[in-house]
């Protein structure tokens, strides 16, 4: 739900409806009204089928300092005003996707009945409430197990997954066996609070990661990402609320361009490569049957060259600004501590970071020469656990034409993204 381009820039053009609510932050701009024109487009029969539109992305994260607050109840409304006006009022409905820090249980007393929203939020959070009640919308949270991990060094490691755990959290006579049902009825028991007991959540994004972390790689991200199909499709539901959870994974395809401010792991949360191939086994419908995701086709990459150190180099102390460069311009995020290539020597990862560059720079003869530090090869660096890409050839690829979003469409039958998980 954030920056889409990745390599792609422009074939994305839906994406738009994601960024429609952002837009509504500036009301009135022709150009963004002229957007939301081409959003209400897709709706024909046979096109897209828009449920909802999210209006802003985690306007109320603490890191934003309270930045966007005061936009967010009159971009919500102006959001929902227009789809009124355009006659879909009654079918799509405008939501905000809250980050799960806009409520808490408090440190005194740490479980899920004692959930409530946040002090400085709570009375925009309330009218907020109010607005969604009355349009009959859901309150939309991103819930993050993984991120639970990634802050806390003593976090139970068990309780990120679904197969139990041995320390569950015992809570006025009910137990939490996992982090993401515990987290999603301390909203429930938020919602009582503030009077809205019925209110319908969606969990907007959820997932995991398969690098840019030791806790992220694709075991684990199959193991989370199937246990928690499961669980949402058996119905059993959380403690506090029975029945099936609306669920969108989080994400269709890794984003290499992503800002990496929270950690490498930013540009890895696809459960399909930035080529559209799938990363590892996953039933989306919740049944433990090892079903296949099924390729991207007629995906051309680029011809197999790769940019790495010359063995014969002797300025090996300019090696450090050049790998600098190279990183800062592509993408290095699987080199970190715990990350797949994060076992390379020094040498290694100058040919990983060099490669990165020339492959993003559609290898031009020209960018992989690093102070002479470089060479052209056709023999691949890559091995089992520390891939050195090749890129998708813009020129000829047949996915251009058709626009690779509805080639995912078309061969996936489904897009995960926003397919409502029901
Ligand atoms: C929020 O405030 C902190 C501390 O004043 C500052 O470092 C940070 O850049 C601010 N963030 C934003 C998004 O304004
Ligand atoms: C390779 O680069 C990564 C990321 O910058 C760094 O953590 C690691 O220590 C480097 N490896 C060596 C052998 O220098």
């Amino acid at each position: 739900m954030w920056n889409f381009m990745g390599f792609f820039p422009g074939y994305f053009d839906f994406i738009l409806l994601e960024f429609v609510g952002f837009y509504g932050f500036f009301p009135g701009s022709f150009v963004k009204v002229g957007e939301f024109r081409k959003f209400l487009g897709f709706i024909y029969s046979g096109g897209v089928n828009i449920n909802y539109v999210a209006v802003g992305n985690e306007p109320t994260l603490q890191t934003y300092n309270g930045t966007y607050l005061s936009y967010m109840l009159p971009a919500l409304r102006n959001i929902q005003e227009a789809l009124n006006r355009a006659g879909h009022g009654d079918r799509i409905k405008a939501t905000i996707p809250f980050n799960a820090d806009v409520y808490y249980s408090p440190d005194s007393d740490p479980v899920p009945s004692a959930g409530d929203f946040r002090p400085e939020v709570r009375d925009l959070t309330l009218e907020i409430l109010q607005f969604l009640h009355e349009n009959s919308a859901p309150f939309t949270v991103n819930i993050y197990p993984f991120l639970s991990l990634y802050g806390n060094k003593n976090f139970p490691i068990d309780y990120a997954f679904f197969e139990g755990s041995n320390v569950p959290i015992k809570d006025q006579g009910l137990t939490y066996t996992n982090v993401f049902d515990a987290n999603f009825d301390t909203l429930v028991s938020a919602l009582n609070k503030a009077g809205y007991p019925d209110m319908e959540i969606i969990v907007g994004e959820v997932g995991w990661p398969t690098d840019g972390d030791i806790h992220a790689n694709v075991e684990n991200a199959k193991r989370f990402n199937q246990g928690l199909l499961q669980h949402i499709m058996s119905g059993e539901g959380t403690p506090l609320r029975k029945g099936k959870i609306n669920v969108y994974l989080f994400s269709l395809i890794d984003e290499n361009a992503k800002s990496i401010a929270p950690g490498n792991f930013e540009r890895h949360w696809g459960i399909f490569e930035f080529d559209g191939m799938p990363k590892y086994e996953l039933d989306l419908a919740g049944m433990q049957e090892d079903r296949t995701l099924i390729p991207v086709e007629g995906v051309v990459y680029m011809v197999k060259r790769w940019c790495v150190l010359n063995p014969d180099a002797t300025n090996l102390g300019d090696l450090p600004n050049n790998i600098n460069y190279a990183c800062s311009l592509s993408d290095c995020t699987t080199l970190g501590y715990g990350c797949s290539c994060n076992h390379l020597t020094v040498r290694g990862n100058a040919s990983y970071a060099f490669n990165m560059y020339y492959q993003i720079k559609s290898q031009n003869i020209w960018d992989c020469d690093f102070d002479g530090l470089a060479m052209i090869t056709d023999q691949d660096p890559s091995e089992s656990s520390c891939q050195f890409p090749i890129m998708i050839d813009y020129g000829s690829s047949g996915i251009l034409h058709k626009g690779l979003f509805e080639v995912l469409l078309t061969s996936l039958s489904v897009c995960i993204l926003f397919l409502l998980v029901l």
